[in-house]
């Protein structure tokens, strides 16, 4: 009997239907039971699927139950990867378990100094371990920002398609998104500068930065920042910078911290968001920082910023931060296969979509705007409700091939006509995936 009842796996299955995927991943072979099996000799197996199945997530989990007819079988939308997480994870968390008392903490110090060794050694950012604020994840952080620096009813500015829970941010502060639509030029999406400065208005107060950009994938270069920087600072607006994808950059790319560019008063006008949550699949454990330049922007922000920290977020964060990075090394060219993989399959195989190259991040960012035509989606989405012909093509192709994505109009201006697609997962199951959609569309 597994002690906790979300853990049941068979539960889980007959209620939710999902047994296809369960197959495939291998039924019963309860990976969860014997952790760290994916370690040998000091190499990580990212090829064998680990299935998440039935251990309430969100990746997995919520599509079932939106689709209790059985339909769904590969969640390939909410960014959270598939992969056992490093062995240095579980056993600190095991080691602090052998403790058996969860009081508050006395002190969160030696996690700060394990951010800015991580900071320092893999981003050449010089942090100063007084700037550096703890939070119980970016979300809340960038929160705390837009309520300091962003009265209600002002306008924050933004690169779109963005991170859709930006605008969820936005509304929980009563703030007003105002969105700068990029501009595909050559295959990437590059930023419209004179439609960017002309949203730069007096009740304009802050922007959000996202880098790597979620959902295109963008790695912002320095020339790139500092001219979005030397404009904020012109037009009185603070950067909120969001960098929770910064690790994970493709080859021939380079991550820039907001915070180390060759500019002072645009740094110092600047404060930025991270976690390294993305990197270890470790969203979860709701640990992450916040830090400036500038102590005053700094102090403004904490003035707004209460973080309830929690042990095992402490205890499992400073483990990667410290011990994490060899199997990290090792992700990082099996994520960039990944998309090397799905570049290729989406070329040769499904000439109904249109591949975009991700810089960075492990979403991938699809043009699905001739299968939304193929399908009649425009048409169906009005008929049937749809707040979107995305949205229409979401259900639409759960039902034809049990691939959940996510609808590009969530991401704002520009998002139309695509699909996000998290390629975190064993290269098997993003095969199976892609096999899945492409047949469908064959179809279509
Ligand atoms: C750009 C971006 N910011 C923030 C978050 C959420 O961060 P957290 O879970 O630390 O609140 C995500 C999650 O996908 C994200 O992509």
């Amino acid at each position: 009997m597994p002690k906790i009842a979300s853990f049941s796996r068979r539960n889980f299955m007959k209620s939710a239907g999902v047994t296809a995927l369960v197959g495939t991943l291998g039924a019963g072979n309860s990976q969860a039971a014997s952790p760290q099996k994916m370690a040998k000799n000091g190499t990580f197996d990212f090829d064998t699927p680990y299935n998440r199945i039935g251990t309430n997530s969100s990746r997995w989990d919520s599509p079932a139950k939106r689709y209790p007819a059985g339909q769904f079988k590969y969640g390939m939308g909410v960014a959270s990867m598939d992969f056992e997480a490093p062995p240095c994870i579980t056993e600190a968390i095991a080691e602090r378990c052998e403790h058996h008392t969860w009081g508050y903490m006395s002190s969160t110090e030696s996690l700060v100094d394990a951010v800015v060794q991580w900071s320092g050694t893999r981003h050449g950012l010089d942090l100063d371990p007084k700037s550096v604020v703890l939070s119980t994840g970016v979300y809340p952080g960038v929160i705390a920002g837009l309520r300091t620096f962003a009265p209600p009813a002002t306008k924050v500015l933004m690169l779109t398609p963005i991170y859709d829970g930006f605008f969820y941010h936005c509304r929980h502060t009563g703030v007003i998104p105002s969105e700068s639509p990029m501009k595909r030029v050559n295959g990437r999406f590059e930023i419209d500068w004179e439609d960017l400065e002309s949203r730069m208005t007096p009740d304009t107060h802050a922007m959000i930065v996202c880098n790597p950009q979620n959902p295109t994938g963008n790695v912002w270069t320095q020339e790139e920042l500092l001219r979005i920087g030397r404009l904020c600072l012109e037009h009185k607006i603070v950067v909120l910078s969001d960098e929770i994808h910064s690790d994970i950059v493709r080859p021939g790319h380079r991550y820039i911290p907001f915070a180390s560019l060759p500019d002072e008063a645009v740094v110092n006008n600047s404060v930025t968001f991270n976690a390294i949550s993305k990197t270890f699949n470790m969203a979860g454990m709701k640990t992450a920082f916040l830090y400036s330049k500038n102590p005053t922007l700094l102090g403004r922000v904490v003035q707004n910023h209460r973080a309830d920290l929690n042990t095992l977020g402490v205890t499992a964060t400073e483990a990667a931060y410290r011990n994490g990075a060899p199997w990290f090394d090792q992700l990082l060219p099996y994520l960039d296969g990944n998309h090397s993989f799905v570049e290729t399959y989406v070329r040769d195989n499904m000439p109904l979509v249109d591949y975009h190259r991700a810089e960075g991040t492990y979403l991938t960012w699809l043009d699905f705007s001739k299968a939304i035509q193929a399908i009649g989606a425009p048409q169906m989405a009005l008929e049937k409700g749809y707040s979107s012909p995305e949205h229409y093509l979401q259900d639409w192709l759960v039902e034809h091939s049990g691939v959940y994505l996510n609808p590009g109009a969530n991401y704002g201006p520009g998002g139309a006509g695509h699909m996000r697609m998290n390629l975190g997962s064993s290269r098997l199951i993003v095969k199976e995936a892609f096999d899945s959609m492409a047949a469908a569309l064959r179809k279509a």
